[in-house]
């Protein structure tokens, strides 16, 4: 990213979700919407929020056994203003979980992606199966939002470091697994990347027959990062010779999320964790963590006294002036903020650098759960389920799950990242361990095989991504695939902007050519583009 330091100008207002989940208001205006939207067979777009189009498809559940019954797959289209459009990109914003749908309507977002993909693209929010749009109904509480979150509560609060916190915290996850197989029934285990990367195929031909071609050739055109990278080479895997432009950016390892434990997202987190505190110190007194004379070894030093002293004796905050209620802070709520950060640490690293700074002074009335709740952008637990399900059927328990097989992943998952290794691996495994359900052998990815794609893919990121970091290892299961990074630190390449990668992008969707294929090492340096054969220039 160029010119990072300048980010410590600003400090951003409280935004960070450490604190128990808020639940969304009451604007649902978009899921009446879309309840009341007649289910139909083909792709009959009708007009919608303003700027939009939308469809409702029925799907079979499983399309190798259509007698299990069907589902509902929610479409948003962005029609690009140069028409005949040269395809629909299908883009699938990650979590697994997240909404494709309420993603596309920020204008801001919207208007980044169609530049970036070049403007000649209509842009498709497939709603992923089991999220808020589609079917189906994954909602273990059955939408009951005081249950969900009296269970949810503690999972975000544990600092994982006793064993007998750790096992309260696994009989828990295992206590969630058995409630759901209750109140769930079979049309769970149609929930799951495969089974979705089906539904894109499906798309692509109903667009294809609504244009006179044959069904049998059409393509897919795919953006998708974090998790979308998932899918996007899930789809890639399972049918290369539909490939069309396939964007993957912020790249998963695949063989991690089927067959391993979600440790492979975390090679990178220390590295930019300790890139932050670089740039701290570089950025000097506008960092909040800078004092006279820092380098980033000496903050990661005090952040890191900071943690173990937190740990054995939290700090309170109990002015009536500064805080709502009387509160505690042990470097648990820490912990998931160190996650975030690897989102987008431009703009979440402002606001923990300074919380870091305030409670380094003995100052912890920056956690406020009030305070928070205020300032967040709400997250309805309720949208967390379909991502659940995705994870836990994809990995159809090749993650063992005893207590033994998860003191070992803690242990790797730690030395990973002692700032929230822990804490991610149980957030996004722990739970599978007793769910009664698994996708049918239609829907199941066996193995990660070399494939050649009819178009090759272009993977992207940044030279460094805290959450997933594995382009180097995916670009060798697909055959001429290319790789674009630029530098900074970050989940993906939207949280910087360069025009370099940007041109490099456009320049693939137009032609379908990756920079050097076969050659594929390209880093983008403050604006300027190297390239060389066998590593960094
Ligand atoms: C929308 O919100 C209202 C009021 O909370 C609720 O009664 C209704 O069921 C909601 N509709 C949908 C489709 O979620
Ligand atoms: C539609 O597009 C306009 C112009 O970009 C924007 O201001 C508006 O918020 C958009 N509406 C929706 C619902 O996305
Ligand atoms: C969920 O529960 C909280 C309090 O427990 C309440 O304030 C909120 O309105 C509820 N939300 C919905 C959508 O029912
Ligand atoms: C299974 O659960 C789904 C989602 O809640 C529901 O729509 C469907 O009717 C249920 N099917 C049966 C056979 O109970
Ligand atoms: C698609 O179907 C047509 C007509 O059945 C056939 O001629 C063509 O070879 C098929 N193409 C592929 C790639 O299977
Ligand atoms: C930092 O250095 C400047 C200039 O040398 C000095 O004026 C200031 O008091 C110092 N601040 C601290 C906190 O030591
Ligand atoms: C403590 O931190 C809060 C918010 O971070 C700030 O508003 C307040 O001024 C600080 N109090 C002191 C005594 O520094
Ligand atoms: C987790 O996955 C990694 C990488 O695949 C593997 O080396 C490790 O043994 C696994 N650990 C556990 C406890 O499953
Ligand atoms: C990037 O492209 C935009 C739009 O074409 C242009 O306005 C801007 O000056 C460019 N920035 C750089 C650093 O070249």
């Amino acid at each position: 990213m160029l010119g990072r330091p300048a980010i410590f100008l600003t400090l951003l207002a409280t935004h960070a979700i450490a604190w128990p989940l808020t639940t969304r208001q009451v604007d649902n205006s978009s899921e009446i919407f879309f309840d009341a939207l007649p289910l139909s067979k083909d792709l009959n777009y009708v007009p919608c929020f303003q700027n939009f189009t939308c469809t409702k498809l029925e799907v079979p559940l499983d399309y190798e056994d259509p007698a299990v019954g069907s589902t509902h797959i929610a479409l948003m289209r962005w029609n690009s203003p140069h028409q005949p459009a040269l395809g629909d990109v299908i883009f699938n914003p990650g979590g697994p979980g997240f909404s494709a749908i309420d993603q596309m309507m920020k204008p801001v977002w919207l208007n980044r992606l169609s530049g970036i993909l070049g403007g000649k693209y209509n842009i498709v929010a497939l709603e992923p199966r089991g999220v808020k749009y589609s079917g189906p109904d994954v909602n273990c509480f059955g939408g009951n939002n005081e249950t969900e979150q009296a269970y949810l509560f503690p999972l975000s609060l544990t600092t994982w470091a006793d064993r007998r916190e750790r096992a309260k915290l696994f009989e828990t996850a295992g206590a969630f697994g058995t409630w759901c197989s209750h109140t769930l029934n079979n049309t769970a285990n149609y929930v799951n990347t495969p089974a979705v990367a089906r539904d894109m195929l499906h798309y692509s031909e109903l667009l294809a027959k609504g244009q006179g071609k044959p069904c049998n050739e059409s393509k897919v055109e795919f953006y998708g990062n974090s998790y979308g990278s998932t899918l996007g080479m899930t789809f890639a895997q399972l049918y290369p010779s539909r490939v069309g432009h396939f964007l993957i950016d912020a790249v998963v390892d695949l063989e991690d999320h089927y067959f391993g434990n979600w440790s492979q997202n975390l090679l990178q987190a220390n590295e930019a964790i300790e890139g932050l505190f670089s740039d701290c110190a570089e950025a000097g007194p506008a960092c909040p963590l800078y004092r006279n004379g820092s380098t980033g070894a000496s903050i990661k030093k005090r952040v890191d006294d900071l943690l173990l002293r937190l740990a054995d004796s939290p700090i309170t905050a109990a002015d009536p002036k500064s805080v709502s209620t009387p509160i505690t802070v042990d470097d648990a709520p820490l912990r998931p903020l160190f996650r975030d950060l690897n989102y987008n640490p431009a703009t979440s690293f402002p606001e923990l650098a300074s919380r870091l700074a305030q409670l380094e002074r003995g100052n912890a009335s920056a956690f406020d759960p009030f305070a928070i709740k205020k300032g967040s952008e709400p997250i309805a637990a309720s949208d967390l389920y379909g991502g659940t399900f995705t994870k836990c059927l994809d990995n159809n328990k090749h993650f063992e799950g005893t207590l033994e097989a998860m003191e070992e992943l803690f242990t790797l998952a730690k030395n990973l990242s002692p700032y929230f290794g822990e804490f991610w691996v149980a957030r996004n495994i722990l739970e599978c361990r007793t769910l009664k359900f698994a996708p049918p052998p239609s829907q199941r990815l066996d193995s990660i095989k070399r494939v050649k794609t009819a178009t090759p893919l272009l993977f992207t990121d940044n030279t460094i991504d805290g959450l997933s970091s594995s382009h180097d290892k995916m670009s060798t299961f697909f055959e001429g695939s290319g790789i674009v990074l630029q530098k900074a630190i970050g989940h993906g390449i939207m949280v910087a902007r360069s025009n370099c990668t940007e041109d490099h992008i456009r320049k693939y969707m137009d032609t379908g050519k990756v920079p050097l294929a076969g050659i594929p090492k390209i880093q983008v340096r403050q604006g300027k583009t190297r390239v060389s054969l066998d590593g960094w220039v």
